[in-house]
């Protein structure tokens, strides 16, 4: 046990001083006084780590709130600081990326030299699509080595990649390549989800019907079934790969600092989902910094985020924030208890992962099975957790303290979003712990706690979690869509950035997530919205109106629970229950099949046709219903 140890209320965890003689940050107070006072000079010595084809000329531009503007003037590449820039090293010859199957029977790994020719000859490729500069790029795979090469690959070529989580289904598909006007898709045949195949590429066709603006289609051969191939569009990858032009060498675009790298499309709390857009730039110095100081990366690491590319997670840290570190990253193609439940403690150990970064609700999963599964297996190569995606029940970080990190790893409990970017409350290695706590903002960041009116509450007290100074991973606008970037983030307390979540901090300053405040469900840290569901439920013959609401679930944090009015002639029953549960799924997607579908005879709604979804979520619970002078009688 560290010697100095500050005096803390509640349940802390002190790092060992063998985790503070190897952290490469050692005073966490300095570097956030520093940081704070003067977050961009923090964040200009970040990026010099980096390189830039052009140095910047201001670091922020802040004339135009809240449109910031991060290394205003600097030429850089994301790609290239991922992968090409270590090509000089002795990084050449390190494991990049390290990918195991589902089944456990086939291992593919990747150098950096290795992966900088498959990133180019998939940017060949793309680029002979007719793919440049600022277009869209869908891309809807499993979790294989292509995902992470394409996303790198658009990169790489200034296209703009849009990645669609390939647990969502056809509405969810169709709805994004539109909104996005992806000229192309880049897909596999099909994935593995516990054993089972998921058609990814039927849903590719059945959602093209509606998106005219798709015009190839790239098709990579994972699952081997036989699959329609439209002539003309589509095209199978290895067949790509045997043209001249699918060479392993391709040059490197060079791009404004402020050019788009991706959009990530994100529930919001009304309407359809949000296109998140995120820069060359500041992402790739956001990403960057955060991973190497929260995890404490060094190059004898192996890092594994269980996260799926397709949502911010997987973007930050399992693809860009480990490479651009020049990290080795591993990559697993299926889930926490295929076969068995020690799947990815099998996985920790033939891989020796030292640092270990996943969500709560697999924790909490994974904890039922008991202690036996990963007592089987020598963890002993790990040295961090991490945890992310919703708030973690003490209970379930004790048993990933004890039984996985053995009390000798500090669980890193990051609170972020996909707005983010990347880590914004989070400890770092050497900072204490308490179980629950995200404890502190990170370098540069201030947040505060607020009441409606926007002033501050108490300590102790809760209130709406907002972040004060702006930083270089932030969002930057909803694509195509700037005012409402402006009312959804920054009108509510002007100057300041509202999350959307809940919090209280405590008297030594830590910061406790309680959750969403808006129409955000997190079902097994899965973001989805009620508009979302709702959509999906309407176009069901039967359904009249519907709402949706998150309770809280054991295992998957929330569940969602939907009321549905019907339309005449249509009865309630168990069958029709059953099946609209399955048009859910089928239509937005297996994640997003609600826990339980009840029928209502009227939705409660305010005198204005706003459903009610708080009262539902009261009356569901069994608590108060609270104001309900709005309620139309
Ligand atoms: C929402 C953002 C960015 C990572 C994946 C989720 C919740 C995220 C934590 C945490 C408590 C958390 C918040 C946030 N959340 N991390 N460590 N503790 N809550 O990204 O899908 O954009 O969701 O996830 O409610 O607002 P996302």
């Amino acid at each position: 046990m560290a010697t100095n140890k500050p005096k803390m209320e509640g349940e802390v965890f002190y790092p060992s001083d063998e985790i503070i003689a190897q952290a490469n940050l050692k005073d966490w107070d300095v570097t956030a006084k520093a940081a704070l006072k003067d977050p961009q000079a923090f964040w200009a010595t970040e990026a010099e780590n980096l390189e830039w084809f052009e140095k910047w000329d201001q670091v922020l531009d802040d004339s135009k709130p809240p449109f910031y503007k991060w290394f205003v003037g600097g030429k850089v590449n994301i790609t290239h600081n991922a992968v090409d820039r270590h090509l000089k090293t002795f990084r050449k010859n390190k494991l990049a990326l390290i990918w195991e199957s589902e089944d456990g029977k086939t291992d593919r790994t990747f150098s950096y030299y290795a992966l900088n020719r498959e990133v180019s000859r998939m940017a060949n490729i793309i680029k002979a699509m007719g793919i440049g500069k600022g277009d869209r790029v869908t891309i809807y795979m499993g979790r294989i080595p292509e995902i992470v090469f394409a996303m790198l690959a658009c990169a790489k070529i200034g296209a703009i990649h849009s990645v669609v989580f390939g647990g969502f289904s056809v509405d969810a598909l169709a709805g994004r390549i539109a909104d996005s006007e992806s000229k192309l898709v880049i897909t596999c045949d099909g994935s593995y989800q516990n054993g089972k195949l998921v058609e990814l590429k039927k849903i590719v066709d059945e959602s093209l019907k509606h998106c005219p603006s798709v015009e190839n289609v790239i098709v990579v051969k994972r699952t081997g079934q036989e699959i329609f191939m439209e002539p003309g569009r589509d095209h199978w990858f290895h067949d790509l790969c045997a043209l001249p032009i699918a060479n392993g060498k391709c040059a490197t675009e060079v791009m404004d600092a402020e050019d788009p790298l991706f959009i990530l499309y994100t529930s919001g709390s009304t309407g359809k989902p949000k296109a998140i857009l995120h820069t060359h730039g500041g992402y790739m110095v956001g990403t960057y910094a955060t991973l190497k100081y929260v995890f404490d990366l060094k190059d004898e690491d192996r890092f594994w985020c269980t996260a799926d590319p397709g949502w911010i997670t997987g973007h930050s840290y399992l693809v860009y924030g480990p490479l651009i570190n020049g990290a080795t990253a591993f990559m697993f193609e299926g889930g926490p208890a295929y076969p068995y439940p020690n799947r990815w403690w099998q996985l920790i150990e033939r891989y020796g992962i030292s640092i270990f970064y996943t969500a709560p609700t697999a924790i909490r999963a994974l904890m039922r099975f008991g202690e036996a599964w990963p007592n089987k297996h020598d963890l002993s190569s790990l040295r961090l957790l991490g945890t992310v995606g919703e708030p973690i029940n003490p209970e379930a970080w004790k048993w990933f303290y004890r039984v996985i990190g053995k009390e000798k790893c500090p669980i890193m409990d990051t609170w972020w979003q996909t707005e983010t970017g990347g880590f914004m409350i989070t400890p770092t290695p050497v900072v204490p712990l308490k179980p629950g706590s995200g404890t502190r903002p990170f370098f540069g960041q201030d947040a505060e706690i607020v009441d409606e009116q926007g002033k501050p509450v108490a300590d102790g007290e809760e209130g709406y979690l907002v972040l004060k100074n702006p930083w270089p991973s932030m969002l930057r606008t909803i694509f195509g869509d700037d005012e409402r970037y402006v009312s959804q983030y920054w009108s509510k307390y002007p100057g300041k950035y509202m999350t959307g979540d809940s919090a209280r901090r405590d008297k030594d300053g830590y910061y406790w997530i309680i959750g969403r405040v808006d129409d955000v469900i997190k079902v097994s840290g899965h973001r989805l919205g009620t508009a979302e569901i709702e959509s999906a439920l309407i176009t069901h013959p039967a359904v009249a109106e519907s709402a949706a609401i998150g309770l809280a679930h054991e295992v998957k944090g929330q569940a969602i629970t939907c009321y549905v009015q019907l339309k005449p002639g249509f009865a309630p029953s168990e069958e029709l229950s059953e099946e609209l549960r399955q048009h859910v799924s089928k239509h937005l997607g297996p994640i997003a099949r609600p826990e339980e579908v009840k029928f209502i005879d009227k939705l409660p709604k305010t005198r204005s046709g706003k459903i009610m979804r708080r009262v539902l979520k009261a009356r569901a619970q069994g608590l108060p219903e609270g104001d309900l002078s709005t309620l139309e009688e």
